[in-house]
């Protein structure tokens, strides 16, 4: 038998776009190597970190706001194990929805590591060593991304973790160190300093969450000092050596200098990930790779080789579960003859802390290198007033708009739910709205997202409650 398509990996790319394809009529199959599917995000990735996000952050609710909400439970005691099983629980759960998912839409599961031997070929082999040949017209790469090593630190996942690592360990370190101010770094990093740990995160860059709107990340980094976590910027990590103790680390200023040594119980390496390609056997079909060694595609998600597409991580692009799941989507309708798409410039990014940290389109320093004329609207959580009633005051909402047009260029949210309702821009932004439009949208009171409706509106410098 011949497929139509055989997607190696069934991370958020891959599953979803064998769903799509199979909805779309096209005999499917994947192939994945990892015992259950769902990728770095279900296994080890999205999932498991957002479960002890929330978790821990619940943790700390119960010893700090409850006693205000007039709640005493006295102080909370940590069960780590419960927590910890919660959080395999979380991953059990969605991994088997993937497993109903990919039966339900009759798509063919073979468990193996996939190696493309040519156009139209896939081999399989299985844990055992076992191979198996797949025909296909159409494969798709979507086998997402590692963690990137850093020169002088080894991860052995226990003192010096990945991502990884840093979901399992079997006691809160005292001190934990954080090489990297990225997403990764301060999702977990929040994660151990809620349950007891002090935080250091030495970041090489003179600010944390690159890329994100300056401000916003300035504003964020305020309110994570304000919890306790200390930041070293403009600071690299140039060697770390895990002892029977601890680890050491030397660090030294970004631009060169003295080094000073730092020392902590556990050390959270989490500077980006990269394409995982191995053992895939690219060269040999010779499949093209960019500078980054990222699969090469052109807008149809085509490689050089016909027949060979890739999506998700293992191609250019932010590495986002929503990406490689839309990318998967677009790839699958372009394959049965539709017109597939994916609008890069509304792809939300969120960093799962407390508070949410939300961005969308684009920031005032990419406006201001572009040379676009824009105006800002901005509102604090601290003139909301379900904020206020929820103890939950941090941040800010802020839309950018066109100064000419007001059309909405981007939007950037500190705060409660920031995930949530950066939704309500991106839609706006789908719909070329302007901030008008917004403010003009009635807004259910009390609601956190009045503070969006008041972002928009003071765009036009009239906020109401401000
Ligand atoms: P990242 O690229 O977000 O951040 C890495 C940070 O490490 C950067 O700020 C970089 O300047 C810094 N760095 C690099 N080398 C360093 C050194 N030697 N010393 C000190 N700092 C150094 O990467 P991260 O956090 O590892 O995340 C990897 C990927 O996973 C990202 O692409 C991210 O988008 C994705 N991800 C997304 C999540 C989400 O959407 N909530 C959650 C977790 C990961």
């Amino acid at each position: 038998m011949t497929y139509d398509l055989v997607i190696i990996g069934t991370g958020p790319g891959g599953y979803v776009c064998a769903i799509r394809a199979a909805q779309l009529g096209l005999k499917t199959a994947v192939v994945e190597k990892r015992k259950a599917h769902g990728g770095t995000c279900l296994n080890v990735g999205c999932i498991p970190s957002k479960a002890l996000l929330h978790a821990s952050h619940l943790f700390e609710e119960a010893g700090t706001h409850f006693g205000r909400f007039g709640i005493d439970v006295g102080k909370p005691k940590l069960d780590l194990k419960a927590m910890l099983a919660h959080k395999d629980d979380a991953i059990e759960g969605n991994t088997k929805g993937i497993e109903f998912l990919l039966r339900k839409n009759k798509i063919d599961a073979f468990h193996g590591a996939g190696r493309i031997l040519e156009a139209g070929k896939v081999e399989v082999t299985a844990e055992d060593g076992s191979k198996q040949e797949l025909a296909a017209k159409n494969i798709v790469i979507a086998t997402g991304s590692d963690v990137t090593n850093l020169p002088g630190v080894e991860i052995d996942e226990k003192r010096i973790v990945s991502s990884t690592g840093a979901l399992d360990l079997a006691e809160v370190p005292k001190k934990l160190v954080v090489i990297g101010g990225g997403v990764i770094g301060l999702e977990l990093g929040s994660v151990w300093r809620r349950l007891g740990s002090e935080v250091t995160v030495v970041e090489y860059l003179d600010r944390i969450l690159t890329g994100m709107d300056l401000d916003t990340a300035k504003q964020f980094q305020r309110i994570l000092q304000k919890q306790g976590v200390s930041f070293m910027l403009s600071s690299k990590v140039t060697s770390a050596k895990a002892t029977a103790k601890g680890v050491k680390l030397e660090v030294e200023p970004a631009a060169g200098g003295k080094s000073e040594t730092l020392e902590a119980d556990v050390v959270l390496v989490a500077v980006g990930r990269r394409p995982y390609t191995e053992g895939l056997g690219l060269d040999e079909a010779g499949v093209k790779r960019d500078e980054r060694g990222r699969v090469a595609i052109d807008d149809r998600f085509a490689t050089n080789v016909k027949g060979v597409y890739a999506i998700g991580d293992v191609v250019v692009g932010p590495m986002l579960a929503h990406k490689a799941e839309d990318e998967g989507v677009a790839l699958a309708e372009m394959l049965a003859g539709k017109a597939g798409h994916v609008n890069y410039g509304v792809i939300p990014n969120v960093v799962y802390t407390y508070p949410e940290v939300a961005s969308i389109g684009k920031s005032e320093e990419e406006l201001k290198e572009d040379g676009v004329a824009y105006v800002v609207g901005k509102f604090p959580f601290s003139a909301n007033g379900r904020a206020k009633a929820n103890l939950q005051t941090d941040g800010f909402v802020k839309i950018i708009a066109d100064k000419e047009t007001d059309r909405v260029l981007g939007a950037h949210i500190v705060g409660p739910e920031a995930g949530n309702l950066i939704h309500e821009i991106a839609i706006a932004m789908e719909f070329g709205a302007s901030s008008e439009d917004i403010a003009r949208t009635c807004h259910a009171h009390p609601t956190l997202a009045e503070a969006v409706k008041e972002a928009a509106l003071a765009a036009d410098k009239r906020a109401l409650h401000m």
